[in-house]
């Protein structure tokens, strides 16, 4: 069944753990996720960018995840808007049957110029307020998504802040975080601890300094009762890596979020964790290795099947290390 963001949350609290939040465009992702969840009675949360949709249209989008709801109806599945731009986009997103949906007002509508604290608390109270009266979820953001190594703002897929930043913006502070959540009432707020969204994270295997994962600690005694998000939380496998070098691609060195973090992040109170890139690499791995291999091939579905079984595998495993098995 559809469900709303707020209830797998809460359960997770409860019971220590935390949710991968898959993003998705495409029936093999869609597949891939579910099939994962259904292994291991998993719940699940799938969510979609603006990218996402401009790719699939909002029809093929929504009614994909409707089509998961419908194949696998024991299984708990949040319907999650991510990185609303705009309440605009939020209620669009609502409209379409979205269960919750993230305002991410710590950058402004244009999603490059870093927004004021006051543009945030505005845009974010606004979405809770028209969002909890229909009983869906809301996603806030405080702080600016970014690297402690170069200290520039997270622009590797065409969205995220422009320009050189500050430590203390690319770190969510524990005092204002309190009181954003006290002006927004959002269930659910993603922080900013060093982590970015793409493949290039950090050029070594990350270490205190530049990834945060202590100031979760802090933050979560502030606000036990909102549950924090970690974007940005792609491990960025070596082998996945690898594998794309050795069938022809081009990956420069580069290391993602260790899953063993994430396990700390969850027993400090994350609860949503959010995965975009590892599935693409998973993905693309397949698909590299499977055309190199059998290059006489030519039926889509010859090398999308290894590639959805790439993208199952790195579900699971991050299904069973955050928690999550049997909690369906
Ligand atoms: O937040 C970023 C997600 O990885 C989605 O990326 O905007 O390319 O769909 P996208
Ligand atoms: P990754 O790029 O690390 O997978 O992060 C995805 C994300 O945060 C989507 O909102
Ligand atoms: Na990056
Ligand atoms: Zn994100």
């Amino acid at each position: 069944p559809l469900v709303s963001m707020r209830q797998l949350l809460d359960h997770a609290a409860e019971n220590n753990y935390g949710l991968p939040a898959f993003n998705v465009n495409n029936m093999e992702q869609v597949w891939a996720i579910m099939e994962a969840a259904n292994q291991i009675d998993a719940p699940v949360i799938m969510q979609a960018s603006a990218g996402a949709r401009k790719y699939a249209g909002e029809p093929f989008l929504r009614h994909q995840i409707l089509a998961a709801l419908e194949a696998y109806p024991h299984i708990p599945v949040v319907m999650h808007q991510d990185h609303g731009q705009s309440p605009a986009i939020c209620m669009a997103a609502i409209k379409s049957g979205f269960t919750s949906v993230m305002m991410d007002g710590s950058l402004e509508a244009d999603g490059k110029t870093t927004a004021s604290y006051e543009y945030n608390v505005a845009v974010s109270k606004e979405v809770v307020k028209f969002s909890h009266a229909i009983g869906v979820s809301v996603e806030a953001e405080l702080g600016v998504l970014g690297s402690l190594e170069t200290m520039m703002g997270d622009k590797e897929d065409g969205h995220g802040a422009d320009g050189v930043m500050t430590r203390e913006q690319l770190l969510t502070d524990v005092e204002q975080a309190a009181d954003f959540v006290k002006q927004t009432n959002c269930d659910a707020l993603a922080i900013a601890i060093g982590t970015s969204h793409g493949a290039y994270k950090f050029t070594k295997k990350p270490t205190g300094d530049i990834l945060a994962i202590d100031r979760i600690a802090e933050i979560h005694a502030r606000i036990p009762n909102t549950h924090l998000v970690m974007h940005g939380s792609s491990s960025v496998p070596q082998e996945l890596l690898d594998e794309i070098r050795q069938f022809g691609g081009d990956m420069k060195e580069t290391y993602g979020v260790p899953v063993e973090e994430i396990v700390k992040g969850i027993a400090n109170g994350v609860r949503k964790i959010n995965i975009d890139t590892d599935i693409r690499l998973a993905m693309t791995g397949a698909v590299r290795r499977y055309l190199f291999e059998n290059p006489s091939k030519f039926d889509p579905r010859d090398y999308l099947k290894p590639a959805r079984e790439a993208a199952k595998k790195i579900c699971l495993a991050r299904y069973e290390a955050f928690g999550c098995a049997g909690q369906a």
